[in-house]
């Protein structure tokens, strides 16, 4: 287990070190290394278990930051930052040379974010790099929401997790790029499009081809339990008696009438979306540990972060590799 808490000096030393730090995010929680220094990326992708050719994000402490780590910065990024951080948008904008290219996983552009949250933006201001942070979880699995969530997954491999509390917001940042004057959303994230279509106009979605990884949270499978899950709309249309034994129900707003309280969890009693975002991977990891043959989950509403709710539970339901 890691030594957890809150003491950002701590933190602060330990990644001059060139060790790798769990930080809070209001997204979810990162796992951070010194992003200039390739011994401390490389430690990050060992200790998730990821592939290099998946690039990580590089978080920073202000927009003023953006010049020194991106080249050819259309106007309309300046625009979103100054709407949106710190907060939720990762934006990929042309890497200059600096930026390691294990950082970018070889590519062009690199993604920046400045997270909201008044402890690693601390951390931030006493460093004099930028993080170089993923989610803190093994690669593929179900993200980490709290400090507890860190530990139980990864806490044997880091040295401290700074505790920053529970995610406020509970999922992934919305990832941006551009493209001939259009902004283009590659993974959907807590800002919504509408959001977004307010500052920046006209946008649109990125459509995957094949061939090597262009940007994620776009792999099939990702965000996933060991225990499968089966998505439903209504579980009203479910077939009760075709169902294995050992279910888990894991609803919006509304708790199934026929099945005992505790193999179900509601993620928000009020149909708050974005409550029930922040309790969704939550809720998650919860039902992974109740030894059940299946989770089923209903969508919710299509619209604001519902969007990336959906999107979330799609591919944590997708059958793995
Ligand atoms: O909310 C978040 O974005 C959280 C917190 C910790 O900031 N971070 C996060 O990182 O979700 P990660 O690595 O789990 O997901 C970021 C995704 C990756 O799947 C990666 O493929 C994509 O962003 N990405 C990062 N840099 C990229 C780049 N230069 N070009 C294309 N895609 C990139
Ligand atoms: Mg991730």
């Amino acid at each position: 287990m890691a030594s957890i808490g809150k003491d950002i000096q701590k933190a602060a030393e330990l990644l001059m070190a060139g060790e790798v730090v769990a930080i809070p995010t209001e997204t979810v929680y990162g796992l951070a290394g010194n992003a200039m220094q390739e011994a401390a990326v490389s430690k990050i992708f060992r200790i998730k278990n990821r592939p290099k050719s998946n690039p990580l994000i590089l978080h920073v402490s202000g927009a003023e930051c953006l010049e020194q780590y991106a080249a050819k910065i259309p106007a309309v990024a300046f625009d979103l930052a100054d709407c949106f951080w710190p907060g939720s948008l990762t934006m990929l904008l042309t890497k200059r040379p600096s930026v390691p290219d294990l950082v970018t996983a070889g590519l062009p552009r690199v993604g920046l974010r400045v997270p909201d949250h008044g402890l690693t933006l601390e951390l931030l201001r006493r460093l004099p790099f930028a993080l170089a942070a993923p989610s803190a979880n093994p690669y593929g699995y179900i993200s980490a929401t709290t400090a507890t969530h860190v530990d139980a997954m990864l806490g044997a491999r880091l040295p401290y997790i700074l505790d920053g509390g529970p995610c406020q917001r509970g999922i992934e940042s919305t990832i941006v790029g551009f493209d001939q004057g259009e902004v283009v959303i590659y993974r959907k994230g807590v800002i919504t499009a509408d959001q977004l279509t307010r500052v920046a106009g006209k946008l649109r979605y990125f459509k995957p081809q094949s061939g090597p990884v262009q940007a994620s949270g776009m792999a099939l499978s990702h965000y996933a339990p060991i225990t499968p899950i089966l998505l439903t709309a209504d579980f009203q249309r479910l077939d009760f008696a075709s169902l294995p034994r050992k279910v888990g129900f894991l609803s919006f707003c509304s708790a199934v009438p026929q099945v005992e309280s505790d193999r179900q969890i509601v993620l928000s009693v009020s149909g708050d979306l974005a409550q029930a975002a922040s309790n969704l991977y939550g809720a998650l990891h919860r039902m992974d540990a109740m030894d059940l043959d299946l989770i089923v989950a209903q969508y919710a509403p299509a619209e604001g972060i519902g969007v990336a709710i959906n999107d979330r539970l799609t591919r944590a339901a997708h059958p793995k590799a």
